[in-house]
């Protein structure tokens, strides 16, 4: 539908204008713009002229000078006014006006005449600007007292950097932005978005009469219902004071193209950015559900990560229990009990973190403390609630109340402030005395935790009992000879130690088996692909990690030290460091830097520990595994493919940064890089890509394609092997997937969010996602596009497809292992 009325709109592009004359940026009392004739803003950003969108009516607009066929008008002057069948002239008259005359001399649109004190001159000139302003001034200098009128004050469907959205309560203006009736007809449509001053001003998106979305209002610090108003290269306030109050947004990387406008088509208002040829919008009201005006009723509140999104506040119950059963909240809420409205007969309840209720039409009392805000609530018997008027700095000033209905609430994890609900005392007891009861632990509950924790352990302990067998068995084959000349015994003629090797640390044996008890099981932390990992403080104190190869290598010594070499050399923030390597007969030992916050799946698969990380972090993780790849793939001396990455592969340091372990393992077990097909599948079921877990054919796009896998188990918080969805037997990414195509991406988000998120963001995250996923290939990004995508707004990005999904051949094996006990298993399949 969309793109239809795209291409229609590009089809008749091409006839909107005629070819055209730029000949200046400014008109003055003796010049005039007309028939194909433009004014051209001196840094050719901004044209201004006639257009006619289907050849019968003619307006005078202002459009991107550099952006091919003109689509986007981003002012009209004369909208509601059209020129019918008549070329049109815009002059400048004495009298200080901007005036479109059609072919009989008939004023078609004037603006107003300059206001008094502002006298117009001879020098009285128009000119339009770089910012995309069309300024007169009554001497020509442009100066701010000289602004006799500007097009700025008079949006149409579009705000650009710069451009006020709000009100002038000195001059009465109100500036709003309204959309067009429809892609070739500017007229004033019915969707306007607007700033509505009262108690506390807020902006409403109206559909006619009715609003659609509110902004939230604002409380001097902010739109309470915008909890995260930023973005990379763009500054965005709300300024409210005794002549204005508004809301503007400027660039600050200067060769950006952005608007900000009200979609008609999508009911929305929309941020967008040029980039590539091509408008693109990440950012938009309403976003999610939550977002549609009153969706829960009055004393109803929104809550993204709750099912059903409605609740009513504390003391509320539905006023139509069937009604609210059918998921149609916007009945809303009643009292349980009425309030008594009589000295200690009523109380108040806290709700956090809270998009304020609709206050227009509260009461706002600038001076008064949040104590004497609630005497004075307690004092009127039509007060329903209170809160701060004024949260600029985080500090709490003011008072508002709400003696009318409480609108338009949702609860966010973004927002920082408390509405007080007036509640009858008695309610307010037995909310106390429940939250009290809900801190003590419930013994029958704690029994059957017990219960379920111990039989899970069980369960686990078997796993583990036959893991370690397999392991034991391994171990033995490979560690007969070794154990004789582990302890320490250097030989004289080891080549290693001959050379000098100032920029490979090695490590001593004996001071490694003196930091570690011998390797004492209770030193090791990790039981990786390539062997177990053990804890060590070094006698300077560093801590390290020592991973302990348990595997062949197939490589002599010179060519194991050439490649830790290699691996040292590569370092990056997103990346462990490998501080060296200790080699001693055929034991080899790789040391790392000491991760404190152990790996990535130990916290999104735990139920304890997953609350720990917010969109926020979870997004910085991903960011710098991908960059850690990127590294890897693209800009390090040597290219990595990791072909194991997983959760378990990414530690936290100490401050969450998530750093990729165990590249360039697979290349010191003789895993050729410079082949694309190996004879050995090193990589985890789950994570590997179709090609290659089928063909082994591995390449960067394999890595891409674990990513993805594992940026959709960061934001469901759930594994891809081992997720199945009741009935229908879907992998985790089929059924990413399937929500994706339905709209419903968002319910993919751990709960143990909460609202935390930013909605345009988790859905680029999980276009990216799925995008690495695609069966094919080439069809997957490289992991500098995925950075891109990851970090720019305004990145295009195409549709996903279905997601290549490798059920494993050998499910059976697999299902030996416990998936869910964190132990970190990585198949190594000899084929
Ligand atoms: C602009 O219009 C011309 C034809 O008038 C067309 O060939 C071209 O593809 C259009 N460009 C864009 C970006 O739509
Ligand atoms: C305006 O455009 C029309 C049609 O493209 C052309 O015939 C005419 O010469 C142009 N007029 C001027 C003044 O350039
Ligand atoms: C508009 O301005 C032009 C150029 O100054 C002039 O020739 C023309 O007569 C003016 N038209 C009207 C209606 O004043
Ligand atoms: C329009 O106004 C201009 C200047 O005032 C005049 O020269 C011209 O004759 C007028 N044209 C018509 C059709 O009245
Ligand atoms: C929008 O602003 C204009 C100019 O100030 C005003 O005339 C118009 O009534 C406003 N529209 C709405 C819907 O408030
Ligand atoms: C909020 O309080 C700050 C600090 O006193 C003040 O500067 C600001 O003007 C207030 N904002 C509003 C909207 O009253
Ligand atoms: C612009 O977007 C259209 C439709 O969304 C797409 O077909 C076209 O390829 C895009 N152009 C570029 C240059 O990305
Ligand atoms: C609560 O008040 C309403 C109207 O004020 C009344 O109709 C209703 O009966 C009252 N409920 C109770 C339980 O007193
Ligand atoms: C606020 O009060 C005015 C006047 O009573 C009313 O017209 C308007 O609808 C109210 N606004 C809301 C959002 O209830
Ligand atoms: C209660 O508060 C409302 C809103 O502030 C006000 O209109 C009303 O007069 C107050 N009633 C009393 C009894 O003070």
């Amino acid at each position: 539908m969309r793109t239809r009325a795209l291409s229609l709109l590009l089809a008749l592009a091409a006839s909107f204008f005629s070819p055209s004359v730029a000949i200046t940026d400014t008109i003055d009392l003796t010049t005039s713009v007309s028939g194909n004739q433009t004014l051209l803003s001196a840094g050719g950003v901004f044209q201004l002229g006639f257009f006619s969108p289907t050849g019968a009516r003619t307006y005078l607009g202002i459009w991107y000078a550099s952006i091919p066929n003109k689509t986007i008008i981003v002012w009209v002057a004369n909208r509601n006014n059209p020129l019918v069948r008549t070329p049109g002239v815009l002059n400048l008259t004495s009298d200080g006006r901007l005036v479109i005359f059609d072919r009989r001399n008939t004023t078609v649109w004037s603006s107003p005449a300059a206001t008094t004190g502002n006298q117009i001159t001879t020098r009285a000139a128009a000119q339009l600007r770089d910012n995309g302003n069309f300024l007169l001034s009554s001497d020509g200098s442009g100066s701010p007292e000289s602004v006799a009128w500007q097009s700025f004050d008079y949006p149409t469907d579009t705000l650009l950097p710069g451009m006020k959205l709000g009100m002038d309560l000195k001059k009465r203006l109100s500036w709003n932005i309204t959309s067009w009736s429809s892609a070739t007809d500017p007229s004033s449509g019915i969707y306007t978005f607007k700033l509505v001053m009262g108690g506390l001003p807020e902006f409403f998106l109206f559909r006619g009469p009715e609003v659609i979305y509110a902004s939230g209002p604002f409380n001097g610090a902010g739109l309470t219902g915008v909890p995260n108003l930023r973005a990379p290269s763009f500054v965005f306030k709300v300024v409210s004071t005794r002549d204005e109050t508004y809301y503007s947004y400027a660039v600050t990387d200067l060769s950006l193209l952005s608007r900000f406008a009200v979609n008609g088509e999508a009911e929305r208002v929309q941020r967008y950015v040029w980039t590539n040829g091509n408008w693109s919008s990440f950012w938009y009201y309403p976003s999610d559900p939550c977002d549609s005006y009153a969706m829960c009723g009055p004393f109803g509140y929104c809550d993204m990560s709750a099912t059903p999104l409605c609740s009513c506040l504390p003391g509320f119950q539905p006023l139509s229990q069937q009604r609210w059963d059918l998921r149609d909240a916007t009945g809303g809420c009643v009292r349980s009990t009425n309030l008594t409205c009589a000295g200690a007969g009523d109380g108040f309840w806290p709700m956090n973190r809270m998009k304020l209720p609709q206050a227009t039409n509260a009461t706002v009392y600038a001076d008064v403390t949040l104590d004497r805000c609630r005497q004075v609530c307690l004092a009127n018997c039509s007060c329903r609630a209170y809160s701060a008027a004024n949260m600029s700095g985080g500090v709490s000033r003011g008072c508002v109340i709400w003696a009318i209905d409480l609108l338009d609430m949702r609860q966010y994890s973004g927002v920082v402030q408390d509405v007080y609900i007036r509640l009858a005392q008695s309610e307010v007891d037995a909310l106390s005395a429940a939250a009290a009861a809900r801190r003590r632990p419930n013994r029958k509950l704690l029994i059957a935790v017990v219960a379920t924790v111990a039989g899970v352990l069980l369960l686990a302990a078997i796993g583990c009992c036959c893991f370690w067998r397999n392991v034991k068995r391994k171990k033995l084959q490979a560690k007969t000879a070794p154990s004789a000349s582990s302890r320490g015994q250097r030989q004289i003629d080891d080549p290693i130690h001959s050379e000098e090797d100032l920029d490979l640390p090695l490590f001593d044996m004996d001071v490694l088996l003196a930091a570690t008890d011998n390797f004492a099981v209770d030193y090791m932390i990790g039981q990786g692909g390539f062997g177990s990992v053990y804890m060590a403080q070094l006698e300077d104190g560093q801590e390290v990690a020592i991973k302990r190869l348990s595997q062949k290598s197939l490589q002599g010594i010179g060519e194991f030290k050439n490649e830790v070499k290699l691996i040292a050399k590569v370092q990056h923030r997103n990346l462990v460091r490998l501080l060296g390597c200790c080699i001693d007969g055929d034991e080899r030992m790789l040391v790392y830097e000491f991760m404190h916050n152990n790996s990535l799946d130990t916290f999104i698969f735990d139920e304890g520990k997953r609350e720990q990380l917010a969109w926020k972090n979870r997004f910085d993780i991903i960011l710098g595994i991908a960059r850690g790849l990127l590294y890897l793939h693209e800009d390090s001396r040597v290219r990595i493919i990791h072909r194991d990455m997983k959760a378990s592969n990414v530690l936290l340091d100490r401050n969450m940064v998530p750093k990729i372990s165990d590249f360039g393992i697979a290349r010191m077990f003789g895993g050729d890089q410079t082949t694309e097909y190996t004879m050995k599948i090193i990589g985890t079921y789950g994570y590997m890509s179709p090609e290659y877990a089928l063909d082994g054919i591995f390449s960067m796009k394999s890595d891409v394609y674990s990513f993805g896998v594992l940026v959709i188990e960061i934001i469901t918080g759930r594994r891809n092997r081992g997720f199945y969805v009741d009935e229908l037997d879907l992998n985790l990414l089929c059924y990413a997937w399937t929500l994706w195509k339905e709209g419903r991406a968002v319910d993919l988000l751990d709960e143990a969010m909460a609202g935390t998120y930013d909605y345009s963001v988790v859905l680029r995250c999980i276009q990216v996602a799925l995008l690495c996923v695609q069966v094919h290939p080439r069809s997957r990004p490289l992991m500098s596009s995925v950075v891109m995508m990851l970090s720019s707004e305004n990145a295009t990005m195409p549709e996903p497809n279905e997601p290549g999904v490798n059920m494993g051949k050998n499910t059976l094996d697999m299902d030996l292992y416990p998936i869910h006990t964190g132990t970190n298993f990585t198949a190594v399949d000899a084929r």
